[in-house]
């Protein structure tokens, strides 16, 4: 998704632009940009290639300055095309072309501005001439129209005009050594430094250049100079915009930048680190306690009555799994929303609700936006399961649970599920243990179990090459249903989410009960049917759905644990999982279904680690 990375300094500072692009680079872009202020007038580079193409055209054009943005974009109005990639100029009204070395505003932007039709034709009937077809260059033009000598007082005027959300970065030719910046609903983090200041959308892009961060509020505007920078935001009594302490944090944000070693791609990595990042997970865990979520998470605890589980994607079916352990487990009624819908549904709130979010990323702005409704809503137990401690998901939460998972480069999610699972398990017996459903024995035999899932996840990942072998014939094919049933029913969604966005086949999911009432119309003898068969009180049910298909035509590939008598024939073709895990089962099956949906992208030659249209990390509605 979308990276803002700039800089004020006596350095040149294109090599850190550069460097802060190619660590957000994993998150998902199709275009890329630079700017720079130099003898005296903007210029700037854009490519709708790779960073490293960036780079080399920069060195080509001799672009190197002390003040600078850089931006990767993920499109959202209008084509991946050069003359969208950011940074955007305003020449002035009247100004004709949009040429790479003119230009008075320089301006990168994250988000969306919702009123950008009506501003687009204001702008224009005042002489502005438009470039491109994104909702960005209209708010170039704004800040332009409202310049008059002081680019904070531009942007302040300009800011309170735009509805939606954003992070901006701008510059001015007139200004050489000043930007100034401003969120509203996408993340954005100062970095001071000696003598020189950044800005950037994610600590890690500074990371090597600054430990010293400052993550900004929703709608503070920064001004960035060589040997200060100074904050503000708009007072709504006065109406004015007033100065701001914020606290400097030291940040030790990794870079991102890991090696690949022996694998094709990260999402191999990925899936192959998944019982280290489960022992990391663990590591610190020798008992149940409600303090693993935080201080103050007994008083917490002890007061909720329900749970309320939001969560986007991957991390949806993580919550999904979890309603199941929380309400057999610790006997607490429990939702699970998408947080898309959640934030604009009419709900009945209980404050008497635990909320808890799940992200891998920790700024996924639906989910952030959910919190936040519920918490307008009276909603203040909040909790979060997420793989980046220094997110703004664990910062708007009171109580948090970080996983262990490491960067996770791969678009589409891996060890951050089944991380998140871990946490969300450990969750589930914490609320066990308050509510009094969890004996010392039971305790012991969990905390047992979840010791020994990195060797039970590592003999699942032996069983790669018989997963190669199924994947041949799924890349021939267009189609793909995924049955499971109970809380394999939320890995069933999962396997068939990993497979639609990395091989680019269409896959659904149902609980395999609901075969009959209509999705069985589907089956013939080319639709693969997948089946999550754990060893569980479901199996013969699931048995008899199986026949179902079976009956119809269809092939199924089956996961079957070791003890459940399912037998490879014609029709049905049989994996067996090791060991049969108990609640902790989704963990193990969800692996094999990770390794079909890689091997069949790779067989198919898709960019497996970038899917097309995708994001890590989605900060836009
Ligand atoms: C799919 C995937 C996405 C994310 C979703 C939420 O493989 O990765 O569905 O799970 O965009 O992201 P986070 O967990 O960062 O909030």
């Amino acid at each position: 998704m979308c990276g803002i990375v700039g800089a004020v300094s006596q350095r040149n500072i294109v090599p850190i632009l550069i460097e802060g692009l190619k660590r957000l680079e994993y998150r998902g872009y199709d275009s890329c940009g630079v700017a720079v202020h130099q003898s005296g007038e903007l210029k700037r580079a854009r490519s709708t290639s790779r960073v490293a193409e960036l780079n080399t055209a920069v060195d080509e054009d001799g672009i190197a300055a002390g003040t600078g943005i850089a931006h990767t974009r993920w499109a959202t109005h209008g084509a991946p095309a050069v003359h969208n990639a950011h940074p955007h100029f305003s020449h002035g009204p009247g100004a004709e072309a949009n040429s790479a070395s003119a230009g008075r505003i320089a301006l990168v932007h994250n988000g969306i501005i919702e009123n950008h039709e009506e501003l687009r034709a204001e702008l224009k009937a005042k002489g502005y001439a438009f470039t491109s077809q994104t909702d960005t260059e209209v708010i170039a033009h704004l800040v332009e129209h409202l310049y008059s000598g002081d680019l904070l007082d531009a942007v302040q005027a300009a800011l309170p005009r735009l509805k939606g959300a954003y992070a901006i970065a701008v510059f001015c030719r007139d200004e050489p050594h000043r930007v100034i910046a401003a969120r509203e609903g996408s993340p954005l983090v100062l970095g001071v430094g000696e003598g020189e200041n950044f800005v950037a959308s994610d600590a890690m892009a500074l990371a090597g250049v600054t430990d010293q961060i400052v993550y900004l509020e929703e709608g503070d505007v920064v001004d960035l100079q060589l040997g200060r920078y100074w904050i503000s935001r708009l007072h709504a009594e006065s109406g004015r915009f007033e100065a701001q302490q914020r606290e400097v944090k030291t940040v030790h944000a990794h870079s991102g930048a890991a090696e690949l070693g022996p694998y094709r791609h990260y999402m191999q990595k990925e899936i192959f680190e998944q019982p280290t990042a489960i022992a990391n997970t663990l590591e610190a865990i020798s008992s149940i306690s409600p303090e693993l979520f935080g201080d103050g998470a007994y008083r917490i605890f002890k007061e909720v009555d329900s749970v309320l589980i939001l969560a986007c994607g991957t991390s949806y079916y993580a919550g999904s799994t979890a309603k199941y352990w929380l309400e057999s487990i610790a006997k607490i009624p429990t939702s699970v929303e998408i947080a898309s819908e959640y934030r604009y549904r009419d709900s009945v709130p209980n404050p008497r609700t635990l909320v808890v979010t799940i992200s891998q990323s920790g700024e996924t702005a639906d989910t952030l936006a959910a919190l936040k409704h519920a918490r307008a809503q009276g909603m203040e137990h909040t909790l979060t399961v997420c793989n980046v401690s220094t997110s703004a998901m664990v910062r708007e939460c009171k109580l948090a649970y970080i996983t262990r998972a490491g960067a996770e480069i791969g678009v589409a999610s891996t060890k951050a599920f089944t991380t998140q699972l871990v946490g969300l398990f450990l969750l589930t017996l914490a609320l066990a243990q308050t509510r009094g459903h969890l004996g010392d024995e039971q305790e012991a035999e969990h905390l047992k179990a979840l010791r020994h899932l990195p060797v039970a996840v590592q003999a699942v990942l032996a069983l790669e090459p018989q997963v190669i072998a199924w994947s041949e014939e799924f890349a021939r094919k267009e189609n793909a249903l995924f049955l499971g049933r109970g809380l394999h029913y939320p890995i069933a969604l999962e396997g068939a989410l990993k497979l639609k966005e990395i091989s680019y086949i269409h896959a659904e999911a149902y609980p395999a009960g609901e075969l009959k009432h209509g999705p069985l119309a589907l089956v013939t003898a080319e639709m693969p049917v997948v089946t999550v068969a754990p060893n569980d009180a479901l199996l013969e049910k699931l048995k008899s759905n199986m026949q179902e298909v079976r009956a119809r035509g269809g092939q199924l590939f089956v996961f079957a644990d070791a003890d459940t008598a399912i037998e490879s024939e014609a029709g049905l073709h049989v994996i067996r999982m090791p060991e049969h895990y108990g609640a902790l089962s989704p963990i193990l099956h969800v692996i094999p279904l990770q390794l079909l949906a890689y091997h069949t992208a790779c067989a198919r030659g898709t960019d497996v680690d970038k899917p097309r249209n995708l994001a890590k990390s989605v900060t836009v509605e």
